[in-house]
């Protein structure tokens, strides 16, 4: 595994494009979730610290154009939190106002620049817009490996314009998921959730090929139990994939992966915190109802899962984790996880 980390970069006085994800879960305009805050504190201390101008570019949901619901200024508000740093907010991710944001910056600021989904170059890795961000910066360093699936200007782009370091957030996923895959020690285990099957889909294929039991969660797990012919009610599953989802499963099966899916869910009929749930078997998900976690049944499987694995890999939450107590699931099989790493096993 060959790549450059912050330690190779020569940052003082430079300015660094520093690729983040800042695509958080967010309520009435405040953040739910500070997990991806937290995970890119180090890379941004870390510049700031050697005298590099930090100049973060993100995402903020799947806006089409300009839309200021999908600014990313109160994210940058919750991230100077996190940071107890200062941080200043351009409006705009290239031109004029975002060189002028730039231009007064001095060794050590950080900067945050408006939503890169503003711009239609972004998503379709526009030679154009690249060069207007690779403009911007002396250095690229991408930490936002929960985007790094994408091929879009600001986390692939501007890869083969200005010299490419990992921060510590990719470094860290890099080395686990490789050492979890390339010489992991056997039965291997993934948990995999979050909402989309659509994005995973060549994560999944690769996957079972590679371990010896794949758990899904989350809204993908709706998408495979629909795929089966149940009934996920109003769920989130993306019902167009029904036949993508057959193929994986097939593939496991060849390959000799068990795919662990839920038996039973915590429904609700509002997408809210607290709202009130009950558990049902997956033959009885009510038509107007919302599976917004797994059920006990399916928490004790996911752990007799971890207990049989001596890897595991995990991607994705396996119920509404930002909605309390529909993070059930995921926080019980994680602490499970956590002690059966933590006693050695
Ligand atoms: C995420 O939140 O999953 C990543 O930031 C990627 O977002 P996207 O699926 O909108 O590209």
């Amino acid at each position: 595994m060959t790549f450059r980390t912050l330690d190779d970069a020569d940052v003082k006085g430079k300015r660094v494009l520093v690729r983040v994800d800042l695509n958080v879960p967010m309520d009435n305009g405040a953040v739910t979730d500070a997990t991806r805050l937290e995970r890119i504190a180090p890379t941004i201390h870390d510049i700031a610290n050697k005298g590099g101008k930090v100049i973060l570019l993100a995402h903020f949901g799947r806006p089409k154009g300009r839309n200021e619901k999908n600014s990313l200024k109160p994210v940058a508000s919750a991230l100077a939190k996190v940071l107890h740093k200062h941080i200043e907010f351009a409006d705009d991710c290239i031109g004029a106002v975002a060189q002028a944001a730039i231009a007064k910056l001095k060794d050590g600021d950080i900067l945050c620049l408006e939503n890169t989904r503003f711009h239609a170059g972004e998503e379709k890795n526009d030679s154009v817009f690249v060069d207007e961000l690779a403009k911007l910066g002396d250095l690229w360093v991408n930490d936002a490996f929960s985007a790094a699936h994408r091929a879009h200007a600001s986390t692939e782009g501007l890869g083969h314009k200005l010299p490419a370091f990992a921060g510590r957030t990719m470094q860290a996923e890099l080395v686990a998921l490789n050492k979890a895959l390339e010489a992991p020690k056997k039965p291997v285990i993934a948990i995999v959730g979050g909402a989309k099957v659509s994005t995973k889909i060549d994560l999944l294929e690769n996957l079972v090929t590679k371990v010896q039991a794949l758990v899904i969660g989350g809204g993908m797990a709706n998408t495979f139990l629909h795929a089966q012919g149940v009934k996920v009610g109003q769920s989130l599953a993306e019902k167009d994939l029904a036949s993508t989802a057959l193929r994986i499963m097939e593939k496991a099966e060849a390959a000799g992966c068990a795919i662990i899916l839920p038996v039973d869910a915590v429904v609700a009929y509002h997408f809210e915190a607290d709202a009130p749930h009950f558990n049902y078997g997956m033959d009885a998900i009510p038509d107007d109802g919302m599976i917004l976690d797994i059920g006990p049944l399916s928490i004790a499987r996911v752990n007799s899962a971890i207990d049989d694995a001596a890897t595991l890999v995990w991607n994705g939450p396996v119920g509404a984790f930002e909605l309390h107590p529909f993070d059930k699931g995921t926080v019980e099989a994680a602490k499970h996880a956590a002690a059966r790493t933590k006693a050695g096993k």
